[in-house]
């Protein structure tokens, strides 16, 4: 089966990509190396002892995407491809909603041409927006609070009609948790442009003495110490459940959606802690106002991945925080050291 993977550079979908490869799929990646490197390509393939076919593309021009597909029976799409900082959104909604969408739009026009049939696609818990209460389950109220949030659940909202109207579709929507960790190799990580907005890269810059200290956003929340909960998941679990998504769509579901989370949430200082103890480092930390638009608690109910895909995730915190550090311990300036050497 041949597997078009867009973003198959970025953190996830690098993952996702050595993931397929050991399932012996047919793997063509797409990226642009908007927020990535070129270098991911060379460790997929160390990590997998397998090659793939890759295009530099982006996807907003159309006519080179429609090259992969002319020369490429793809089967089916794993779209990955996004910017996905949500601070950057709320300053340049439009480059989100040109890049985002209509990037997926020519992705979905080039679909219908070719007649690919089966498409994942790369959602966020953030579609839940402010969620009622938790765990959250997959038919809960939909909302946004920023342009990032609101091209996922465009998007989202466009398969749904696109299923709607054509019957032989078959999508998988994957809405992930808080992704971390690193693959086992220390090869492939994550490596966010400049300075991090999530957590964990934050938190292993600073270990790695790029950055000084961690600013944590609030600790008058209602939670166990005041400071937020989330479902952190190990990006190793999360490839998996995209090969496991794929399976599904062999079967001719239609739309299908799933959380993919833990069900466990962790406060940023029980993070803290964890990472400490994988680390054997300290991590100064001062604490800072709240962050606008962030929730106090997110956490997935994933029991409906496990029900209908077989799913669930296997690794603990303290295994994502170990990965995590190998894999910037390991590569503290990320991928630009090799690319100078
Ligand atoms: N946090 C800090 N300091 C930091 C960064 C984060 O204290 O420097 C805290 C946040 O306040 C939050 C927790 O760490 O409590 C996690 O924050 P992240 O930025 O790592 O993750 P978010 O939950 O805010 O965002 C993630 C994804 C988004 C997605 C969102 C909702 O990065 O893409 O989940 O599902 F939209």
């Amino acid at each position: 089966m041949n597997i078009l993977v867009t973003g198959g550079a970025g953190y996830i979908g690098s993952h996702t990509v050595v993931e397929l490869l050991n399932y012996n799929y047919n793997v063509v990646v797409v990226d642009n190396f908007s927020n990535s490197s070129p270098i991911v390509l060379d460790r997929i393939r160390e990590i997998s002892k397998k090659d793939f076919k890759f295009y530099e593309v982006d996807l907003t021009n159309k006519e080179d995407l429609e090259i992969v597909f002319k020369e490429n029976e793809i089967d089916a799409i794993i779209h990955f491809a996004a910017l996905k900082a949500v601070g950057e959104s709320v300053k340049k909604p439009l480059d989100y909603y040109y890049n985002n969408i209509l990037s997926t739009l020519y992705l979905f026009d080039l679909m219908r041409k070719y007649s690919v049939c089966k498409f994942v696609f790369s959602s966020s818990a953030t579609v839940y927006g402010q969620p009622k209460k938790c765990p959250i389950v997959e038919d809960f109220p939909l909302s946004v609070t920023n342009p990032y949030g609101r091209s996922k659940l465009i998007i989202e909202d466009i398969l749904r009609d696109m299923c709607f109207a054509y019957s032989s579709l078959d999508v998988a929507i994957l809405r992930y948790f808080n992704p971390i960790g690193a693959h086992k190799s220390g090869l492939i990580g994550e490596e966010p442009d400049g300075i991090p907005n999530n957590i964990m890269p934050y938190i292993t810059k600073v270990a790695v003495g790029k950055l000084p200290v961690l600013n944590i956003f609030g600790d008058d929340y209602d939670t166990l110490d005041g400071t937020g909960i989330r479902d952190y998941i190990h990006v190793l679990d999360l490839a998996r459940g995209h090969v496991k998504a794929l399976k599904k769509l062999e079967e001719n579901p239609g739309l299908v959606t799933y959380n993919l989370g833990t069900g466990h949430g962790y406060s940023v200082l029980q993070l803290v802690n964890a990472f400490s103890r994988a680390s054997g480092k300290k991590i100064p930390y001062t604490i800072t106002d709240r962050r606008a638009g962030d929730v106090a608690v997110c956490y997935a109910d994933p029991s409906k991945a496990e029900k209908e895909l077989g799913w669930k995730a296997n690794y603990g915190i303290d295994e994502m925080c170990q990965d995590s550090w190998r894999w910037q311990s390991k590569n503290p300036d990320g991928y630009r050291e090799t690319a100078k050497g």
